[in-house]
């Protein structure tokens, strides 16, 4: 499509597969199984999180839910709880409805066709091209931000980089550039030269088995594919209510709406709540001890920054109050059974280092 030239081409292919063998990863736990599953759950780990962020939570995911149908079986609770702490909660949920899927339109078997793999849910066409590449063996390209920007950088000068139709272009130069042979190296070469060679910013270009060639190098262009400044963030405070009851706090399940849904959070408050917040807890019959402000923290979201404001409120009477909506009492060495995003842990931990006023 994009008229390379042949031998380019297959040199290409060839260096990556080569360097890949001799020099590439091939202890990731996820490379010792051709299992589509358990490749599949891989992929998604790695959508948006390192290699080494993913790691321990996929041994605990498949130790948890060793298959398609223990994941379609599990209530979405507990696949959020073996989730916690990795972010991108989507995926979770995706992953589980996908599970589901499987099991009753392919009963129960992951599917080998493209068109199928990719109708599922959270499975866009790179994450379908891997799932093909490593547990089928099936000559099928990848496109993530690793490869874009290997592609990009080394075959600068044949692409409109920037224009609206690039990514079709991208798309295309990999599918071209896939090899006959050797797919599997191949493309945990492109991965793996994506990661540990030609990083965003420092690549190591003196160690690329693809520098004799590229285009960037050669010209010290070598943020070509630099993102473009990502665009500021909207900012949103929140004023999150920490109840704390000897060990026990209370969380709140986040609604369908909101940032974190069916995970469990803090009570929130609006300012003007929060001036008349003594009088709240008091008319609701609570009997607080001190009010105090945590240490302020920001959170960040891919589109949002969140300001948090939490103010940490000790419940004094013996009984429990009366709980707010969709709520429960937590005990804080508990939280590992629960779906808690990590910056509710986070705030959590600053609490139980401190010395209780009541
Ligand atoms: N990133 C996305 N998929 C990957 C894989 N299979 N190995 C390493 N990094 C990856």
């Amino acid at each position: 499509m994009l008229g390379l030239d042949e031998s380019i081409k297959d040199w290409f292919a060839s260096q990556v597969s080569v360097w890949q063998l001799k020099n590439g990863r091939h202890d990731l736990p996820w490379q010792k199984t051709r299992d589509p599953y358990k490749i599949w759950v891989s992929e998604v780990m790695l959508q948006q999180t390192q290699v080494k962020t993913v790691i321990p939570y996929y041994l605990k995911f498949l130790k948890k839910f060793p298959s398609i149908r223990s994941l379609a079986e599990a209530d979405l609770d507990s696949v959020l709880v073996i989730w916690s702490g990795l972010g991108y909660y989507s995926r979770a949920r995706n992953l589980h409805q996908a599970a589901r899927t499987i099991n009753t339109r392919y009963s129960g078997r992951f599917p080998s066709d493209f068109e199928s793999i990719v109708g599922l849910r959270g499975i866009g066409k790179s994450t379908a091209g891997a799932i093909l590449v490593f547990a089928f063996n099936e000559r099928f390209s990848i496109l993530d931000a690793n490869v874009k920007r290997v592609v990009t950088r080394f075959f600068y000068n044949v692409l409109d980089v920037g224009a609206t139709h690039s990514i079709n272009q991208l798309w295309s130069l990999v599918d071209d550039l896939v090899p006959s042979e050797g797919i599997v190296e191949y493309t945990q070469g492109l991965m793996d030269l994506g990661a540990g060679i030609c990083k965003p910013s420092a690549p190591i270009c003196e160690l690329c088995p693809l520098n004799k060639h590229c285009y960037a190098y050669a010209r010290g262009l070598f943020d070509v594919n630099q993102k473009p400044k990502s665009r500021q963030k909207s900012v949103v405070t929140k004023n999150y209510l920490v109840f704390k009851r000897g060990a026990h706090i209370i969380l709140q399940k986040g609604s369908s709406s909101g940032i974190w849904p069916d995970l469990l959070n803090f009570p929130e408050c609006t300012n003007d709540q929060l001036i008349k917040l003594p009088f709240l807890l008091q008319q609701n019959k609570f009997q607080f001890g001190e009010i105090s402000q945590l240490p302020a923290l920001t959170h960040e979201l891919t589109h949002l920054k969140i300001a948090i404001r939490a103010f940490l409120i000790e419940i004094s009477s013996s009984r429990r109050p009366r709980l707010i909506n969709n709520s429960a009492w937590i005990h804080m060495s508990d939280l590992d059974n629960h779906p808690i995003p990590k910056v509710v842990r986070k705030i959590i931990a600053l609490v139980a280092r401190r010395k209780s006023s009541v």
